[in-house]
């Protein structure tokens, strides 16, 4: 029997950082996707990386990229998803940048759970894919708000505060366009947290006002959605890149990338994921968009046009097929 199941990566379009603190965020899912293939396999669990290069088996050569999966495995038979496990080899290939802030592990997260849950013959839900692979991401950053595998698992645009997920019904307007721009700077996300929880902690007085600032931000952004008014987006992702400025996940790099994408047309620009490197979104209209992307050229490592996804996880063949 083999099971395969995709996933999208994502783009937060407002909200990263404060939304670990129980601020509301909005998340959408990217047309990039990660895939997990589960098939019978002798004599244990193995997982293979299609595009690293790298084959582990569990008990075995495990390193700390086995970590999540095997995390992942070991909570769905403590939460009762699984009564034993079956011997199984897992593999994985993915579309999405890793580093980039574009969710590459939380995709790999949520489709290895639905191909698990599914392989083993389990009733489950995507509430249930949430929270399984969700426990697999907190081996991979301290702390996650569960943002990213929240949009991995349900698609399209996702409103997230505090482990409750809404799907907006509202899509982006048509002429909208993402491009999302590769500073080249990597990061780590976990470091990124932490200092800004360590910011917060030494400045509560003040952090609480931003975090207030960006939770109305938010609330602004959702209307901004609504009334299909792209110049108000655009507005609002600038006063987010402020928030994101003052918190201290900016830099030179992404600075630069933001302040010429404005100047040369966009309708905003901001840090998308935890900054300190990572990736930039800009919005624009397809009028703007070429004179955008040309004229950033000399600020990025490599960029992505993006669409908004209403696809969440998918399971390609089930085990009855
Ligand atoms: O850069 P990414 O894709 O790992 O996104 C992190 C988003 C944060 O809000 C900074 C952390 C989180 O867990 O929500």
């Amino acid at each position: 029997m083999k099971v395969c199941s995709t996933a999208p990566g994502k783009v937060i379009l407002f909200g990263e950082h404060f939304v670990v603190k129980g601020a509301p965020a909005i998340a959408g899912a990217l047309s990039l996707r990660a895939k997990v293939c589960i098939e019978d396999r002798v004599g244990g669990i193995e997982v293979v990386s299609m595009d690293r290069g790298w084959r582990m088996e569990f008990g075995r050569n495990e390193l700390p990229q086995l970590r999540q999966f095997k995390r992942i495995v070991e909570y769905a038979v403590e939460e009762g998803y699984l009564s034993g496990v079956k011997s199984f080899r897992a593999c994985i290939w993915s579309r999405i940048p890793v580093g980039a802030g574009l969710g590459s592990s939380a995709a790999t997260a949520v489709a290895f759970t639905a191909s698990l849950l599914e392989f083993h013959g389990v009733s489950y839900g995507a509430s249930d894919v949430w929270r399984v692979s969700l426990e697999g991401e907190r081996e991979v950053h301290v702390n996650p708000s569960g943002i990213d595998n929240a949009t991995a698992t349900y698609g399209g645009l996702v409103l997230y505060r505090k482990g409750v997920v809404r799907r907006l019904k509202a899509r982006l307007p048509k002429e909208a366009l993402l491009l999302i721009v590769d500073t080249g700077v990597e990061r780590s996300t976990g470091r990124a947290v932490k200092h800004v929880l360590e910011m917060y902690e030494r400045h509560e007085g003040v952090f609480k006002h931003i975090y207030r600032a960006a939770s109305s931000l938010v609330s602004e952004a959702l209307k901004a959605i609504r009334g299909r008014d792209l110049v108000k987006l655009g507005e609002l992702m600038q006063l987010n890149q402020g928030l994101l400025r003052t918190i201290g996940v900016s830099n030179s790099s992404i600075e630069n990338i933001v302040y010429s994408a404005v100047k040369l047309g966009a309708l905003g620009a901001k840090i998308t994921g935890a900054g300190m490197g990572g990736s930039v979104i800009v919005l624009t209209t397809k009028g703007g968009f070429s004179a955008i992307l040309e004229g950033l050229k000399p600020f990025a490592k490599g960029f992505i046009p993006a669409k908004i996804d209403s696809r969440g996880y998918t399971v390609l063949f089930s085990r009855n097929n």
